[in-house]
């Protein structure tokens, strides 16, 4: 339904909108519906990996994550998911100077267990050699109600099935059931880790047998190494997802998905079905490779937030398990018709980007294509924009495919997708849009004219035309 309307009949069309209308004008930076919350910038993070970001009912995000030097745990928290970035981290267990837990340290996970936290992580002995990969999953546990304040002792070992390599647990309540899944090393099954789960009877011990949820056999889980690890569970639309990492910590780590209705019984393996392809991979477009080990919690608006770590850079030196630059980064987890989640590719560097849907349209978005812009249902990141900063409060519109290229305005009407250009034309000023919850890219070089949509076609239309109001999401 598309309403090419003047100035003139404005209000019969904007009645027809499923929203009130208010006087647009005020300039927005960033999105119109949060605009005194600061915008996170990516990477949120620098050099914290397997990040494990959540939204606590006291109000605080808490973070914590892999260190390069794996040897502490950290955790550090903030009212705003861009406040982590230089939030104070707090160290709150160093390993050991000798004995299982002297080593490595690997992904912790902060959860509140029976009232009490514990925070989960994967620990080795030192020493040097093979020895320093006999990995095992331990706890430590907060003697108060404020993990950022409380005195930190070991709580033990985690139970597990076998006497083997073991990491990457977390914990979720489904149901009223604590589960417990984790990555390990099966004897018998010739690879380096498997996902499993089990209810808990408490934080350290199982209540019933493991269940098998997946071995990496695809090709996609098995380069470099066979890996089936950090599990990550969001449970939506009438499903349990659970995201798994795979294959090598270098560019070809990716994410896997596996998923089962939330009122199955999740210890049945055959009641999952498992993603034949991955669902987040390098993105060369984007210069982020290797994402993986994530986890999920939601923005300042509710909304689902994807959590995860990747380099900006494709090549390492070394052992890429070595290499410190796995940064933590975020981006909105959007979900397709059938409910279920699209990942779309890793964004990129700097500020998250949003997608624009015609107020009047809500079916299309703005997307590029290649070079060429449209208004369609093209594929996720094809509808991702960037509203960069352009100075004297305009900004630029870069896709995330395309981040050298911006939209810009022609005489004509025309609005074309060019190499980054500091003109004028590419320029425009984001406000308020003609309906509430809405905004207007009003054209720095035509006055009175604003970025609308036309078909699947993408023009200058008056600044008042109901088809200059897009919901920024
Ligand atoms: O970052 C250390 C370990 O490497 C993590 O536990 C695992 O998920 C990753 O592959």
């Amino acid at each position: 339904m598309n309403f090419p309307l003047s100035r003139r009949n404005f209000a019969t069309a904007a009645s027809l909108l499923p929203i009130a209308c208010t006087a647009p004008g005020k300039s927005v930076i960033g999105t119109s519906q949060t605009p005194d919350v600061p915008g996170a910038i990516n990477p949120l993070v620098k050099r914290r990996a397997d990040a494990q970001v959540f939204l606590h009912e006291d109000g605080w995000y808490y973070m914590t994550g892999s260190v390069p030097e794996y040897d502490r745990l950290v955790l550090r928290r903030s009212k705003t998911l861009a406040g982590l970035t230089d939030a104070e981290e707090r160290v709150l267990w160093h390993h050991e100077s000798s004995g299982p837990m002297s080593g490595f340290l690997w992904a912790p996970e902060l959860h509140l267990i029976a009232g009490k936290w514990v925070m989960y992580f994967a620990a080795g002995p030192s020493g040097g050699g093979e020895d320093v990969f006999r990995i095992r999953t331990y706890a430590v546990v907060c003697d108060g109600p404020d993990p950022m304040t409380g005195g930190w002792s070991v709580l033990g070992e985690f139970k597990a099935p076998w006497d083997s390599f073991n990491l990457d647990s977390t914990s979720f309540v489904h149901r009223g059931v604590r589960y417990f899944a984790w990555a390990q090393r099966e004897p018998g099954i010739e690879t380096n880790s498997n996902l499993y789960i089990a209810p808990m009877k408490d934080a350290l011990t199982l209540s019933a047998p493991a269940a098998r949820l997946t071995v990496p056999t695809l090709d996609w889980e098995v380069r470099g190494y066979k890996v089936a690890e950090a599990p990550a569970v969001i449970v939506k639309n009438g499903r349990l997802f659970m995201s798994y990492s795979a294959s090598a910590t270098d560019a070809r780590y990716c994410l896997g998905l596996l998923s089962i209705g939330e009122t199955d019984n999740l210890m049945d393996p055959r009641a999952w079905t498992k993603s034949p392809e991955p669902v987040f991979v390098t993105c060369r477009e984007t210069s982020v490779y290797g994402p993986g080990h994530n986890s999920f919690t939601t923005d300042e608006q509710g909304r689902d937030i994807l959590v995860y770590h990747g380099r900006d850079y494709e090549k390492i030196e070394g052992d890429p398990l070595f290499n410190p630059d796995r940064h933590t980064r975020i981006q909105r987890l959007y979900f397709d018709g059938n409910g279920n989640p699209d990942f779309g590719v890793p964004v990129g560097n700097g500020a998250l980007p949003e997608r624009f849907i015609p107020a009047v349209r809500r079916t299309v978005r703005l997307a590029a294509e290649g070079a060429r812009l449209s208004v369609s249902d093209a594929s996720l990141p094809q509808t991702q924009f960037r509203s960069v900063e352009a100075g004297e409060g305009t900004v630029q519109l870069v896709p995330i495919l395309k981040p050298d290229h911006c939209l810009v305005a022609g005489g004509d009407g025309s609005v074309s997708l060019v190499p980054l250009s500091a003109t004028e034309a590419a320029r425009f000023r984001r406000e308020v849009g003609p309906a509430s919850g809405t905004v207007r890219f009003a054209s720095s070089a035509f006055e009175g004219r604003a970025l609308a949509h036309a078909g699947d076609r993408v023009v200058l239309a008056d600044a008042y035309d109901a088809s200059v109001a897009w919901l920024a999401d």
